[in-house]
């Protein structure tokens, strides 16, 4: 970019995550709407905070309402979505922070741009997967009832596509399982992989 010189900074993002004494990282819940995405990333946060960890978890609706304030539902609206979401997981990874992210992020492609922008050691890709038509009976906010209606263009697994993970690193079925084990799934894979010490 013309006249816009790249700083480095003097302190590491190593040197601020070994006062965290934690390997930051972002964790990646990726699922329909409804799938359980907020849910399960709540509680594995609330694990992380229980063992002395530092996290931040960036929401769907939450960030909708500020950050991207203005962003719609349009292929092109949720390729912008997941881009800055993945530029702020970025900072907090810098930062030394374990990020957990809580988006539908339907396209297979802005995933893993977001995996290689991050770094593949440090992106975990969570698959919360839960069948359409679970998620349809649950239907917490009434949105698919909704869709179905016609009152909704673009919904997710109705009339917009969503492209599953093909590896993902935790991959959680989640149609008959308590939030707990879900969780415990995601706190297990970080405890292999040596991210919480
Ligand atoms: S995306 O696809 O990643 O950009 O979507 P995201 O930012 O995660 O926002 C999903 C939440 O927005 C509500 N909502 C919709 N979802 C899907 N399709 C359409 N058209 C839509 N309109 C509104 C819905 O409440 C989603 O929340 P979750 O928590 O996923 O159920």
């Amino acid at each position: 970019m013309e006249n816009i010189v790249w700083h480095d900074h003097h302190v590491t993002m190593n040197e601020r995550a070994a006062l965290k004494e934690q390997k930051p990282c972002v964790l990646w819940f990726t699922g329909l709407s409804g799938s359980g995405k907020s849910t399960i990333a709540n509680a594995v946060e609330a694990k992380l905070l229980e063992m002395g960890k530092h996290t931040y978890l960036l929401d769907g609706d939450n960030i909708r309402h500020g950050l991207n304030k203005g962003l719609g539902f349009s292929d092109e609206d949720r390729i912008e979505n997941i881009r800055r979401i993945g530029e702020v997981a970025k900072l907090f990874v810098d930062a030394g922070e374990i990020v957990l992210t809580a988006f539908i992020s339907p396209f297979r492609s802005d995933r893993e741009q977001v995996r290689s922008l991050v770094g593949a050691g440090e992106f975990i890709e969570v698959f919360i997967d839960t069948p359409l038509a679970v998620c349809e009976t649950r239907d917490p906010k009434g949105l698919y009832k909704k869709a179905r209606a016609g009152e909704i263009p673009n919904f997710t697994g109705i009339d917009s596509p969503y492209e599953a993970p093909e590896m993902p690193e935790v991959h959680i079925r989640n149609d008959n399982i308590p939030v707990e084990e879900a969780a415990m799934q995601v706190i297990d894979y970080l405890e292999t992989k040596g991210h919480l010490n």
